[in-house]
């Protein structure tokens, strides 16, 4: 049976094209997806995506990650840096999780460089660009075989 990971974009992240490209890059979500994709398709992953712009809908897919994953790739944007609500679900969630951000947010404003689910994480990728979620999805998979 292949592993299962579930890619799980927060607020903003619909709007990547429209973001400042010397961050993101400006990739759509949708080109980024089919990025992923053919990273996982790689490894031999199966992956899935949702986005969603509302923090208890983040909170609610993390709830039910469980059932339709074995492993998640989290790239929540600015509520990385402040949800506890999306800390405490992460919990309920239960899987290997990696923190990914396309930016460097290490050496952006120092209210980036702060992240409420980090510890709860197997890793964490930033300022890679759409590479860096290979490097997430790989993370998780080292988890998995653990
Ligand atoms: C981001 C970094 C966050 O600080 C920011 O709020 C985002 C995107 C990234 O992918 O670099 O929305 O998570």
């Amino acid at each position: 049976m292949r592993a299962r990971v579930e890619v799980l974009h927060g607020v903003n992240l619909d709007m990547l094209s429209r973001r400042d490209p010397r961050h993101y890059g400006g990739l759509t979500l949708t080109e980024l997806e089919v990025k992923v994709k053919r990273f996982a398709d790689a490894m031999g992953l199966e992956v899935a995506f949702d986005q969603t712009n509302h923090e208890g809908e983040y909170c609610e897919l993390l709830h039910r990650a469980a059932e339709i994953a074995d492993g998640l790739v989290l790239n929540p944007g600015a509520w990385t840096h402040y949800s506890y609500a999306i800390r405490d679900a992460l919990e309920v969630a239960g899987l290997p999780a990696v923190e990914v951000h396309l930016s460097a947010v290490d050496e952006r404003e120092e209210w980036r460089r702060r992240s409420v689910i980090g510890d709860l994480c197997v890793g964490r990728v930033q300022g890679r660009g759409v590479d860096g979620y290979r490097e997430a999805l790989e993370l998780v998979e080292a988890a998995l075989r653990r």
